[in-house]
Protein backbone atom coordinates (compact mmCIF):
# COMPACT_ATOMS: atom_id res chain seq x y z
CA UNK A 1 0.00 0.00 0.00
CA UNK A 2 1.53 3.30 -1.17
CA UNK A 3 1.81 5.71 2.14
CA UNK A 4 -0.23 9.19 1.39
CA UNK A 5 2.23 12.29 1.54
CA UNK A 6 1.42 13.88 5.07
CA UNK A 7 0.80 17.84 4.66
CA UNK A 8 -2.03 17.77 6.46
CA UNK A 9 -0.23 17.10 10.02
CA UNK A 10 3.07 19.75 9.49
CA UNK A 11 6.39 18.62 11.56
CA UNK A 12 7.36 21.36 14.33
CA UNK A 13 9.49 23.10 12.28
CA UNK A 14 6.73 23.46 9.63
CA UNK A 15 4.26 24.40 12.37
CA UNK A 16 6.52 27.09 13.81
CA UNK A 17 7.11 28.32 10.28
CA UNK A 18 3.49 28.54 9.51
CA UNK A 19 2.27 29.87 12.68
CA UNK A 20 4.89 32.68 12.39
CA UNK A 21 3.77 33.53 8.98
CA UNK A 22 0.17 34.61 10.08
CA UNK A 23 1.57 36.00 13.29
CA UNK A 24 3.92 38.10 11.35
CA UNK A 25 0.78 39.05 9.06
CA UNK A 26 -1.79 40.09 11.49
CA UNK A 27 0.95 42.42 13.69
CA UNK A 28 1.73 44.06 10.62
CA UNK A 29 -2.19 44.61 9.99
CA UNK A 30 -3.12 45.49 13.52
CA UNK A 31 0.18 48.01 13.47
CA UNK A 32 -1.39 49.60 10.51
CA UNK A 33 -5.07 49.56 11.49
CA UNK A 34 -5.76 53.04 12.57
CA UNK A 35 -4.30 54.56 9.16
CA UNK A 36 -5.65 52.36 6.75
CA UNK A 37 -8.60 54.24 5.30
CA UNK A 38 -12.27 53.58 6.80
CA UNK A 39 -13.39 51.76 3.37
CA UNK A 40 -11.48 51.13 -0.10
CA UNK A 41 -14.03 49.52 -2.65
CA UNK A 42 -11.65 50.57 -5.63
CA UNK A 43 -11.41 47.51 -7.93
CA UNK A 44 -12.88 45.09 -5.65
CA UNK A 45 -14.97 43.71 -8.48
CA UNK A 46 -12.20 42.56 -10.32
CA UNK A 47 -9.81 41.73 -7.34
CA UNK A 48 -13.06 39.36 -6.50
CA UNK A 49 -13.15 38.01 -10.08
CA UNK A 50 -9.39 37.33 -9.96
CA UNK A 51 -10.22 34.35 -6.93
CA UNK A 52 -12.23 32.61 -9.57
CA UNK A 53 -10.31 29.41 -9.60
CA UNK A 54 -10.64 25.95 -9.53
CA UNK A 55 -9.00 24.33 -6.09
CA UNK A 56 -5.03 23.09 -6.74
CA UNK A 57 -4.02 19.90 -7.19
CA UNK A 58 -0.80 20.78 -5.10
CA UNK A 59 -0.70 22.99 -2.46
CA UNK A 60 1.18 26.52 -2.38
CA UNK A 61 3.23 28.66 0.17
CA UNK A 62 1.44 30.07 2.85
CA UNK A 63 3.56 33.74 2.89
CA UNK A 64 2.45 33.58 -0.88
CA UNK A 65 -1.38 33.06 -0.05
CA UNK A 66 -1.17 35.77 2.54
CA UNK A 67 0.27 38.08 0.73
CA UNK A 68 -2.62 37.48 -1.63
CA UNK A 69 -5.33 38.07 0.93
CA UNK A 70 -3.78 41.14 1.98
CA UNK A 71 -5.12 43.42 -0.37
CA UNK A 72 -8.31 41.28 -0.31
CA UNK A 73 -8.85 42.19 3.52
CA UNK A 74 -8.15 46.16 2.09
CA UNK A 75 -11.50 45.99 -0.04
CA UNK A 76 -13.45 46.57 2.61
CA UNK A 77 -15.23 48.72 5.11
CA UNK A 78 -12.59 49.09 7.73
CA UNK A 79 -14.95 47.14 10.18
CA UNK A 80 -11.84 46.70 12.50
CA UNK A 81 -10.90 50.38 12.45
CA UNK A 82 -11.59 53.64 14.78
CA UNK A 83 -13.06 54.95 12.30
CA UNK A 84 -15.93 52.63 12.13
CA UNK A 85 -19.36 54.30 13.12
CA UNK A 86 -21.88 52.90 10.93
CA UNK A 87 -24.62 50.24 11.94
CA UNK A 88 -23.50 48.48 15.37
CA UNK A 89 -19.76 48.54 15.68
CA UNK A 90 -17.56 46.28 17.70
CA UNK A 91 -14.02 46.32 16.92
CA UNK A 92 -12.46 42.60 17.67
CA UNK A 93 -10.35 42.19 20.55
CA UNK A 94 -7.06 40.44 19.60
CA UNK A 95 -7.65 38.25 22.73
CA UNK A 96 -10.69 36.08 20.85
CA UNK A 97 -8.61 35.92 18.06
CA UNK A 98 -6.24 33.88 20.29
CA UNK A 99 -9.16 31.99 21.98
CA UNK A 100 -10.22 30.90 18.67
CA UNK A 101 -6.48 29.98 17.45
CA UNK A 102 -6.22 27.64 20.72
CA UNK A 103 -9.93 26.56 20.84
CA UNK A 104 -9.78 25.74 17.06
CA UNK A 105 -6.65 23.79 17.37
CA UNK A 106 -7.62 21.63 20.27
CA UNK A 107 -10.61 20.90 18.53
CA UNK A 108 -12.84 19.78 20.94
CA UNK A 109 -16.15 18.31 20.93
CA UNK A 110 -18.56 20.93 23.06
CA UNK A 111 -21.88 20.18 22.00
CA UNK A 112 -22.47 17.30 24.71
CA UNK A 113 -21.21 17.76 27.90
CA UNK A 114 -19.60 14.19 28.26
CA UNK A 115 -17.47 14.90 25.83
CA UNK A 116 -15.94 17.66 26.99
CA UNK A 117 -17.45 18.13 30.88
CA UNK A 118 -14.76 20.70 31.79
CA UNK A 119 -14.51 22.77 28.57
CA UNK A 120 -19.11 22.83 28.89
CA UNK A 121 -18.44 24.21 32.19
CA UNK A 122 -16.21 27.00 31.08
CA UNK A 123 -18.87 28.40 28.36
CA UNK A 124 -21.50 28.01 30.50
CA UNK A 125 -19.86 29.89 33.31
CA UNK A 126 -18.90 32.51 30.95
CA UNK A 127 -22.51 32.44 29.55
CA UNK A 128 -23.45 32.67 33.53
CA UNK A 129 -21.48 36.17 34.01
CA UNK A 130 -23.69 37.35 31.17
CA UNK A 131 -26.91 36.29 32.77
CA UNK A 132 -25.64 37.93 36.28
CA UNK A 133 -24.76 41.10 34.54
CA UNK A 134 -28.32 41.28 32.87
CA UNK A 135 -29.76 40.48 36.63
CA UNK A 136 -30.68 36.96 35.97
CA UNK A 137 -30.83 34.27 38.58
CA UNK A 138 -28.88 30.99 38.52
CA UNK A 139 -31.75 29.40 36.96
CA UNK A 140 -31.18 30.73 33.81
CA UNK A 141 -29.13 29.56 30.93
CA UNK A 142 -28.32 30.32 27.52
CA UNK A 143 -26.58 29.65 24.83
CA UNK A 144 -23.46 31.29 22.77
CA UNK A 145 -24.94 31.77 18.56
CA UNK A 146 -23.30 32.98 15.89
CA UNK A 147 -24.80 36.73 16.75
CA UNK A 148 -28.31 38.63 17.81
CA UNK A 149 -30.26 37.25 14.63
CA UNK A 150 -29.59 33.08 15.73
CA UNK A 151 -30.41 34.39 19.37
CA UNK A 152 -33.70 36.29 18.29
CA UNK A 153 -34.38 33.39 16.40
CA UNK A 154 -33.77 30.46 19.20
CA UNK A 155 -35.64 32.96 21.28
CA UNK A 156 -38.88 33.50 19.42
CA UNK A 157 -39.19 29.28 19.46
CA UNK A 158 -38.70 28.82 22.77
CA UNK A 159 -41.56 31.20 23.34
CA UNK A 160 -43.69 29.70 20.76
CA UNK A 161 -43.20 26.44 22.47
CA UNK A 162 -43.76 27.43 26.14
CA UNK A 163 -46.61 29.87 25.17
CA UNK A 164 -48.70 28.01 21.81
CA UNK A 165 -50.49 24.71 21.08
CA UNK A 166 -48.52 22.99 18.33
CA UNK A 167 -51.23 24.33 15.99
CA UNK A 168 -49.40 27.55 16.82
CA UNK A 169 -50.69 29.54 13.30
CA UNK A 170 -53.43 31.88 15.59
CA UNK A 171 -49.95 33.23 17.44
CA UNK A 172 -49.49 37.03 17.52
CA UNK A 173 -46.13 38.29 18.03
CA UNK A 174 -45.67 42.19 18.95
CA UNK A 175 -43.03 44.58 18.34
CA UNK A 176 -42.35 48.30 17.62
CA UNK A 177 -41.52 49.12 13.68
CA UNK A 178 -38.23 50.17 14.62
CA UNK A 179 -37.57 46.61 15.91
CA UNK A 180 -34.76 44.91 13.88
CA UNK A 181 -35.60 43.12 10.67
CA UNK A 182 -33.94 39.94 12.27
CA UNK A 183 -37.18 39.77 14.25
CA UNK A 184 -39.74 39.21 11.24
CA UNK A 185 -37.40 37.31 9.74
CA UNK A 186 -37.18 34.65 12.78
CA UNK A 187 -40.55 34.45 12.83
CA UNK A 188 -41.43 33.53 9.17
CA UNK A 189 -38.20 31.01 9.84
CA UNK A 190 -40.21 29.39 12.80
CA UNK A 191 -43.58 29.55 10.95
CA UNK A 192 -45.01 32.66 11.46
CA UNK A 193 -45.95 33.92 8.74
CA UNK A 194 -46.61 38.05 7.98
CA UNK A 195 -49.94 37.86 9.10
CA UNK A 196 -49.10 37.08 13.14
CA UNK A 197 -46.63 39.46 13.12
CA UNK A 198 -47.60 43.42 14.22
CA UNK A 199 -45.21 46.27 14.11
CA UNK A 200 -46.80 48.97 16.53
CA UNK A 201 -45.75 52.52 15.88
CA UNK A 202 -43.31 54.62 18.31
CA UNK A 203 -43.75 57.52 20.66
CA UNK A 204 -41.83 60.53 20.09
CA UNK A 205 -38.01 59.05 20.93
CA UNK A 206 -38.74 55.98 18.77
CA UNK A 207 -39.79 53.37 21.89
CA UNK A 208 -42.94 51.07 22.00
CA UNK A 209 -46.12 52.81 23.35
CA UNK A 210 -47.34 50.56 25.93
CA UNK A 211 -50.80 51.78 25.70
CA UNK A 212 -50.92 50.41 22.00
CA UNK A 213 -49.36 47.39 22.92
CA UNK A 214 -52.41 46.51 25.42
CA UNK A 215 -54.61 47.39 22.81
CA UNK A 216 -53.42 45.17 20.10
CA UNK A 217 -53.21 42.32 22.45
CA UNK A 218 -56.53 42.89 23.66
CA UNK A 219 -58.26 42.86 19.75
CA UNK A 220 -56.07 40.53 18.14
CA UNK A 221 -58.06 38.37 20.95
CA UNK A 222 -61.48 39.33 20.33
CA UNK A 223 -60.59 38.29 16.95
CA UNK A 224 -59.49 35.01 17.93
CA UNK A 225 -55.34 35.73 17.59
CA UNK A 226 -53.54 33.82 20.54
CA UNK A 227 -50.65 37.02 21.53
CA UNK A 228 -47.90 35.24 22.92
CA UNK A 229 -44.83 37.19 22.39
CA UNK A 230 -43.61 40.86 22.73
CA UNK A 231 -40.23 41.54 21.57
CA UNK A 232 -38.85 44.93 23.23
CA UNK A 233 -35.69 46.71 22.37
CA UNK A 234 -32.78 47.31 24.37
CA UNK A 235 -31.41 49.73 21.91
CA UNK A 236 -33.02 49.60 18.53
CA UNK A 237 -30.27 49.65 15.82
CA UNK A 238 -31.75 52.60 14.02
CA UNK A 239 -31.68 55.57 17.21
CA UNK A 240 -30.31 53.23 20.32
CA UNK A 241 -34.58 53.71 21.89
CA UNK A 242 -34.98 51.63 24.57
CA UNK A 243 -38.54 50.59 24.87
CA UNK A 244 -40.16 51.48 28.55
CA UNK A 245 -39.66 47.61 29.97
CA UNK A 246 -41.36 47.84 33.24
CA UNK A 247 -44.95 48.85 31.30
CA UNK A 248 -44.48 46.12 28.59
CA UNK A 249 -43.89 43.63 31.39
CA UNK A 250 -46.76 44.69 33.23
CA UNK A 251 -48.87 44.25 29.97
CA UNK A 252 -47.23 40.95 29.42
CA UNK A 253 -47.99 39.56 32.73
CA UNK A 254 -52.01 40.49 32.38
CA UNK A 255 -52.07 38.86 28.73
CA UNK A 256 -49.92 35.58 29.73
CA UNK A 257 -47.34 36.92 26.79
CA UNK A 258 -43.76 36.01 26.81
CA UNK A 259 -41.27 38.64 26.74
CA UNK A 260 -38.07 38.60 24.79
CA UNK A 261 -35.82 41.84 25.23
CA UNK A 262 -33.74 42.58 22.01
CA UNK A 263 -30.99 43.92 24.33
CA UNK A 264 -27.93 42.89 20.44
CA UNK A 265 -26.55 46.57 20.79
CA UNK A 266 -27.50 47.71 24.37
CA UNK A 267 -27.35 45.04 27.00
CA UNK A 268 -23.64 45.69 27.31
CA UNK A 269 -24.36 49.09 28.59
CA UNK A 270 -26.00 47.69 32.19
CA UNK A 271 -22.03 46.96 32.88
CA UNK A 272 -21.56 50.69 33.73
CA UNK A 273 -21.87 52.75 36.82
CA UNK A 274 -26.16 53.30 37.00
CA UNK A 275 -26.34 50.88 33.97
CA UNK A 276 -29.02 49.21 35.78
CA UNK A 277 -31.16 52.51 35.20
CA UNK A 278 -30.55 52.33 31.50
CA UNK A 279 -32.29 49.51 30.91
CA UNK A 280 -34.60 49.02 34.17
CA UNK A 281 -36.48 45.89 34.19
CA UNK A 282 -35.21 44.20 31.90
CA UNK A 283 -33.41 41.57 34.30
CA UNK A 284 -37.78 40.68 34.49
CA UNK A 285 -37.57 39.87 30.45
CA UNK A 286 -38.18 36.08 29.48
CA UNK A 287 -35.07 36.03 27.90
CA UNK A 288 -32.40 38.27 26.45
CA UNK A 289 -30.47 38.58 23.45
CA UNK A 290 -27.00 40.16 23.73
CA UNK A 291 -24.34 40.72 21.41
CA UNK A 292 -20.79 40.16 22.75
CA UNK A 293 -19.24 41.03 18.72
CA UNK A 294 -20.98 44.22 19.39
CA UNK A 295 -20.67 45.86 23.09
CA UNK A 296 -18.08 42.97 24.39
CA UNK A 297 -15.68 44.14 20.78
CA UNK A 298 -15.34 40.27 20.12
CA UNK A 299 -14.61 39.97 16.58
CA UNK A 300 -18.08 39.07 14.61
CA UNK A 301 -19.79 35.40 15.41
CA UNK A 302 -20.63 36.14 18.82
CA UNK A 303 -23.79 36.08 19.93
CA UNK A 304 -26.05 34.92 23.32
CA UNK A 305 -29.56 34.36 23.92
CA UNK A 306 -29.93 34.35 27.90
CA UNK A 307 -33.34 32.53 29.04
CA UNK A 308 -34.57 33.38 32.56
CA UNK A 309 -36.50 30.00 33.23
CA UNK A 310 -33.57 27.47 31.73
CA UNK A 311 -35.56 24.94 31.34
CA UNK A 312 -37.97 26.54 28.62
CA UNK A 313 -35.47 26.47 26.39
CA UNK A 314 -34.65 22.98 27.11
CA UNK A 315 -37.95 22.13 26.13
CA UNK A 316 -37.64 24.09 22.88
CA UNK A 317 -34.47 22.33 21.86
CA UNK A 318 -33.33 18.99 23.13
CA UNK A 319 -34.10 15.44 21.01
CA UNK A 320 -32.72 12.24 21.43
CA UNK A 321 -31.33 9.44 19.42
CA UNK A 322 -30.40 6.47 20.06
CA UNK A 323 -27.26 7.04 18.87
CA UNK A 324 -26.45 9.60 21.21
CA UNK A 325 -26.55 7.35 23.96
CA UNK A 326 -22.57 7.02 25.07
CA UNK A 327 -22.24 10.23 25.55
CA UNK A 328 -26.00 11.70 26.47
CA UNK A 329 -28.08 10.17 29.49
CA UNK A 330 -31.74 9.96 30.31
CA UNK A 331 -31.29 14.12 31.29
CA UNK A 332 -29.18 15.29 28.20
CA UNK A 333 -26.75 17.49 28.97
CA UNK A 334 -24.80 19.79 26.82
CA UNK A 335 -25.55 22.82 24.49
CA UNK A 336 -26.44 20.64 21.71
CA UNK A 337 -30.25 20.52 24.40
CA UNK A 338 -30.37 23.94 24.36
CA UNK A 339 -30.04 25.32 20.96
CA UNK A 340 -30.54 24.04 17.17
CA UNK A 341 -26.62 23.15 17.13
CA UNK A 342 -25.15 19.45 17.82
CA UNK A 343 -21.89 19.92 16.87
CA UNK A 344 -20.24 23.36 18.05
CA UNK A 345 -17.04 24.38 18.63
CA UNK A 346 -15.40 25.59 21.83
CA UNK A 347 -17.02 29.16 21.19
CA UNK A 348 -17.06 29.63 25.04
CA UNK A 349 -13.16 30.48 25.05
CA UNK A 350 -14.00 33.73 22.68
CA UNK A 351 -15.87 35.08 25.47
CA UNK A 352 -13.87 33.50 28.71
CA UNK A 353 -10.45 34.01 27.59
CA UNK A 354 -11.13 38.11 26.93
CA UNK A 355 -12.95 38.78 30.52
CA UNK A 356 -10.28 36.41 32.40
CA UNK A 357 -7.52 38.57 30.40
CA UNK A 358 -8.23 41.69 30.63
CA UNK A 359 -10.83 42.04 33.39
CA UNK A 360 -14.78 43.23 33.47
CA UNK A 361 -13.39 46.58 33.94
CA UNK A 362 -11.42 47.40 31.14
CA UNK A 363 -14.40 46.95 29.48
CA UNK A 364 -16.70 48.93 31.38
CA UNK A 365 -14.16 51.75 31.04
CA UNK A 366 -14.67 51.31 27.34
CA UNK A 367 -18.50 51.42 27.52
CA UNK A 368 -18.72 54.02 29.82
CA UNK A 369 -16.44 56.79 27.23
CA UNK A 370 -18.47 55.43 23.95
CA UNK A 371 -21.44 57.05 26.03
CA UNK A 372 -19.55 60.07 26.26
CA UNK A 373 -18.68 60.24 23.44
CA UNK A 374 -21.98 59.83 21.71
CA UNK A 375 -23.40 63.08 23.72
CA UNK A 376 -19.72 64.74 23.08
CA UNK A 377 -20.73 64.18 19.32
CA UNK A 378 -24.81 65.15 19.46
CA UNK A 379 -24.21 68.15 21.29
CA UNK A 380 -21.41 69.60 18.96
CA UNK A 381 -24.18 69.04 16.20
CA UNK A 382 -26.92 70.43 17.91
CA UNK A 383 -24.94 73.61 19.04
CA UNK A 384 -24.58 74.09 14.27
CA UNK A 385 -28.06 75.42 13.62
CA UNK A 386 -27.17 73.92 9.98
CA UNK A 387 -28.39 70.13 11.78
CA UNK A 388 -30.72 68.40 13.49
CA UNK A 389 -29.96 66.12 16.21
CA UNK A 390 -33.11 64.03 16.46
CA UNK A 391 -33.04 63.23 20.14
CA UNK A 392 -30.77 62.79 23.01
CA UNK A 393 -28.64 59.56 22.70
CA UNK A 394 -30.35 56.91 25.08
CA UNK A 395 -27.37 55.17 24.38
CA UNK A 396 -24.37 55.36 21.75
CA UNK A 397 -25.96 56.25 18.62
CA UNK A 398 -26.80 59.89 16.93
CA UNK A 399 -29.04 60.01 14.60
CA UNK A 400 -29.16 63.34 12.55
CA UNK A 401 -29.72 65.22 9.82
CA UNK A 402 -29.06 68.76 7.45
CA UNK A 403 -31.85 70.97 8.05
CA UNK A 404 -32.70 70.97 4.62
CA UNK A 405 -33.52 68.20 1.72
CA UNK A 406 -33.47 64.56 2.43
CA UNK A 407 -30.15 64.82 -0.97
CA UNK A 408 -28.13 67.16 1.38
CA UNK A 409 -27.53 64.79 4.14
CA UNK A 410 -27.39 61.89 1.67
CA UNK A 411 -24.44 64.62 -0.26
CA UNK A 412 -22.93 65.15 3.01
CA UNK A 413 -22.75 61.60 3.71
CA UNK A 414 -20.88 61.17 0.59
CA UNK A 415 -18.50 63.89 1.13
CA UNK A 416 -17.47 63.01 4.48
CA UNK A 417 -16.83 59.16 3.48
CA UNK A 418 -14.69 60.78 0.38
CA UNK A 419 -12.46 61.30 2.85
CA UNK A 420 -11.83 57.59 3.95
CA UNK A 421 -11.29 58.52 7.83
CA UNK A 422 -14.29 57.18 9.20
CA UNK A 423 -17.37 55.52 7.89
CA UNK A 424 -21.25 56.16 8.97
CA UNK A 425 -24.33 54.91 8.09
CA UNK A 426 -27.94 56.52 7.01
CA UNK A 427 -31.65 55.45 7.79
CA UNK A 428 -35.06 56.74 7.12
CA UNK A 429 -37.06 57.81 9.93
CA UNK A 430 -40.73 59.06 9.38
CA UNK A 431 -39.85 58.94 5.51
CA UNK A 432 -37.00 60.97 6.33
CA UNK A 433 -33.06 60.43 4.68
CA UNK A 434 -31.02 60.41 8.82
CA UNK A 435 -27.69 60.12 9.22
CA UNK A 436 -26.18 57.62 12.37
CA UNK A 437 -23.05 57.64 13.66
CA UNK A 438 -22.70 55.04 16.22
CA UNK A 439 -19.58 55.11 18.83
CA UNK A 440 -18.88 51.13 20.17
CA UNK A 441 -15.78 49.87 18.77
CA UNK A 442 -13.10 49.73 21.93
CA UNK A 443 -10.71 51.30 19.08
CA UNK A 444 -12.88 54.77 18.71
CA UNK A 445 -11.62 57.23 21.20
CA UNK A 446 -12.15 61.22 21.11
CA UNK A 447 -9.78 62.32 18.33
CA UNK A 448 -11.83 60.00 15.99
CA UNK A 449 -15.15 60.97 17.06
CA UNK A 450 -14.07 64.67 16.68
CA UNK A 451 -12.44 64.48 13.24
CA UNK A 452 -16.12 62.85 12.21
CA UNK A 453 -17.42 65.56 13.75
CA UNK A 454 -15.81 67.98 12.08
CA UNK A 455 -15.62 66.42 8.94
CA UNK A 456 -19.29 66.99 9.06
CA UNK A 457 -19.62 70.17 10.04
CA UNK A 458 -16.86 71.61 7.30
CA UNK A 459 -18.42 69.60 4.25
CA UNK A 460 -22.18 70.76 5.17
CA UNK A 461 -21.98 74.25 3.62
CA UNK A 462 -20.98 72.54 0.52
CA UNK A 463 -23.65 69.75 0.73
CA UNK A 464 -25.96 72.37 1.47
CA UNK A 465 -24.87 73.95 -2.05
CA UNK A 466 -25.54 70.76 -4.33
C1 LIG B 1 -30.81 45.51 17.88
C2 LIG B 1 -30.25 44.43 17.01
N1 LIG B 1 -30.80 43.21 17.04
C3 LIG B 1 -30.35 42.19 16.28
C4 LIG B 1 -29.29 42.38 15.42
C5 LIG B 1 -28.82 41.23 14.57
O1 LIG B 1 -27.62 40.78 15.07
P1 LIG B 1 -26.57 39.98 14.16
O2 LIG B 1 -26.16 40.92 13.07
O3 LIG B 1 -25.48 39.68 15.13
O4 LIG B 1 -27.24 38.77 13.66
C6 LIG B 1 -28.68 43.62 15.35
C7 LIG B 1 -27.55 43.85 14.44
O5 LIG B 1 -27.05 44.93 14.27
C8 LIG B 1 -29.16 44.67 16.17
O6 LIG B 1 -28.62 45.89 16.12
Amino acid sequence: MTQPTRPLEPDEAALQSLTEACVAFVREHLATLPDQPSFDLDGAEALAASFHEPPPERGGDLRALLARLRPAIGKSYNTAGPGYLAYIPGGGVYAAALADFVATSVNRYVGVERAAPVLSRIEEVAVGWLASLMGYPPSARGILTSGGSLSNFSALVTAREARLPEDFLRGRIYFSEDTHHCVPKAARLAGLPSGCLRALPVDERRRLRPRDLASAVREDRARGGLPFLVVANVGTTNTGAVDPLPEIVAIARDHGLWVHADAAYGGFFRLVPGGERLMPGVEQCDSITLDPHKGLFLPYGLGCLLVRDGDALRRAHQEHATYMQDVVGESGGGFADLSPELSRDFRGLRLWLPIKLHGLAAFRDQLVEKLALARMAAEQLRADPRFEVLDEPQLSVVAFRLRGPDGASEELLRRVHARRRVFLSSTRIEGRYVLRLCVLSFRTHADRVQEAVDALREEAEAALAE
